[in-house]
């Protein structure tokens, strides 16, 4: 399709033709055709919309002002006559999926239509990749937009984006600078993880240590683990409940869910850092691994300072679980997402091992081991939300010792672990490291430090969210992917961008467009204009390949 229009173009006359070989639509939509002709946008056109349509008209005016500085007039009635010059948005009132859109230019008007307010978000979207490449384009004068009929909506109902802000701390305003770049690419899902062993990041009301001292740490280890020294630099932060009301609502007027990630039982130094009572062994000081330059105290509980995986890992408890329930009732009043992530990865079970209380649990409730042990956490975990009508998210390791009976899988070593949760029916979220971990590298001789391996944007592109070994009636299973962002090596704003941009556009059309138009020449063709509306933006982003 993309093909298509560059040979209309060709016949469109000279003095626009500048403007039209730089479309570039990401993802990709499922149906384009391109007419002759072109409508006049410039500074006058005037937003239509009815009262059903008028939270995406505005929403198209927060997104005119941020990239060219101004708005539109917006008006909420068709005129009596023909309106010229005007952008219409038409909620239909039908059955249609509500993520569906169609957007027409036509020499005096552009109509973007959909059965719900999600759909003319996303046909904004697009509208706003069929506007300049930059302001000054559109300083003061008449932007011609190409005539054409799009037809579009997306092939996964599950389009995530991680994010890490435990390892480091990134303020609202970030997060709301993320969550729009999500949307631009037609992403819906944000998996916020917001506690790790080196930061607590979530205000919890009843538990106010678990941020006073949970949300900072007393410095960080220089360099690729296990670091050349520590630069003592007391660092972290924490989101009030306030800022996380507030970018919830921010997410859901972009069509985003925020599903909150809190970390059990392994990654939770932080958290016993600030209750001790919820280790096995609260009287033992924090284990630091040979090697590994420390900043500050090392008497008692200390949230990490380095990277990696610790044996402190929550103890299954009646006060470790109370202290669960506790904090999620704060979480669930904050995040109305049906599904909560509760992680289960990378939980050594050293500590259960040699703790006396574990191994008489274990014989208590008839358990075969410590995985055993560790799918009685999660179970019950499990039945503590499925009582308050939400659902689990953990990662692949939730199927050691059984699989809780609603959970969904997010399968992150390798797709083995989605392929045997689609096999038992659950659902499956496919964030294979392989294929969608933005942490590593996404150039040959990488030019910074990174956690390992190699990821170059064209893998990404290739990515099939659903494996071969799956039957048809099993590939349902698979409601989509995601791109995870850990953050060991991304101690700033600019590094997550460039670490992200361009692969989240490239997994953009993994996610949204039909499989079988998926063409990498095509989209590698398209990457300069891609990089111009990234500069539009704003944002840093990965110039290689
Ligand atoms: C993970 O990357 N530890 C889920």
């Amino acid at each position: 399709m993309k093909k298509l229009f560059l040979i209309v173009s060709l016949f469109v006359y000279g003095s626009t033709f500048a403007q039209m070989n730089s479309v570039h639509i990401v993802p990709a939509p499922v149906e384009l055709k391109m007419h002759a002709g072109s409508f006049s946008f410039n500074r006058s056109t005037e937003i239509i919309a009815g009262e059903p349509a008028m939270h995406d008209a505005k929403m198209l005016n927060v997104y005119l002002n941020k990239l060219y500085d101004f708005s539109l007039p917006i008006r909420s009635k068709l005129p009596e006559s023909k309106p010229g010059n005007s952008i219409i948005l038409k909620h239909l009132n039908s059955n249609d999926r509500k993520d569906a859109y169609r957007l027409d230019v036509n020499s005096n008007s552009i109509i973007i239509s959909s059965a719900g307010n999600e759909g003319l978000f996303y046909g904004i979207q697009t509208l706003l990749q069929l506007l300049p490449e930059t302001k000054a384009e559109l300083a003061d004068n008449t932007f011609e937009i190409p005539q054409l009929s799009i037809n579009d909506y997306p092939r996964f109902q599950y389009r995530g984006m991680h994010l890490d802000v435990g390892r480091h701390f990134f303020g609202v305003d970030f997060i709301k600078k993320y969550i729009d770049y999500m949307a631009y690419n037609k992403f819906n899902t944000f998996h916020w993880h917001l506690t790790e062993d080196q930061g607590w990041r979530i205000e919890i009301k009843r538990y106010p240590r678990l941020t006073s001292v949970g949300g900072f740490r007393n410095g960080t280890i220089i360099g690729h683990y296990p670091g050349t020294g520590n630069d003592s630099m007391r660092s972290g932060g924490f989101y009030t409940q306030n800022q996380i009301k507030e970018i919830v609502k921010y997410a859901q007027d972009r069509f985003i869910t925020i599903i909150p990630e809190i970390e059990m039982p392994g990654h939770s130094s932080a958290a016993i850092a600030a209750y001790p009572q919820l280790s096995c062994f609260p009287g033992e000081p924090t284990a630091v691994k040979d090697g590994t330059a420390w900043a500050g105290s090392r008497v008692g509980k200390q949230v990490q300072q380095a990277w990696g995986v610790f044996p402190d890992v929550f103890c299954p408890s009646e006060y470790t679980f109370k202290f669960l329930e506790n904090v999620l009732d704060e979480v669930m009043k904050l995040f109305p997402s049906k599904y909560i992530h509760i992680g289960g990865d990378e939980c050594p079970k050293t500590a259960w091992k040699r703790s006396a209380f574990c191994q008489q649990l274990i014989k208590e409730k008839n358990l075969k081991d410590e995985e055993g042990l560790q799918s009685y956490f999660i179970q019950r975990i499990e039945k503590y939300l499925n009582s308050k009508g939400r659902n689990i998210i953990g990662w692949d390791e939730i199927l050691e010792g059984g699989l809780a009976p609603n959970a969904t899988v997010m399968s992150w070593r390798g797709e083995e672990g989605g392929i045997a949760a689609a096999h038992q029916k659950h659902n499956v979220i496919m964030t294979p490291g392989s294929y969608v971990y933005f942490d590593h590298s996404q150039v040959k001789n990488t030019d910074s430090v990174n956690i390992g391996g190699y990821l170059p944007l064209e893998k990404v592109y290739s990515y099939e969210p659903v494996p071969k070994e799956l039957s048809e009636a099993e590939s349902k299973y698979v409601i989509g992917a995601q791109g995870n962002v850990w953050t060991e090596y991304m101690g700033n704003t600019s590094k997550v961008e460039y670490m992200i941009f361009p692969r989240m556009s490239a997994l953009s059309e993994v996610l949204w467009s039909p499989k079988d138009s998926r063409n990498w020449d095509e989209f590698s063709n398209e990457l300069p204009g891609i990089h111009k509306r990234y500069e539009l933006w704003g944002t840093n982003y990965c110039k290689t390949p």
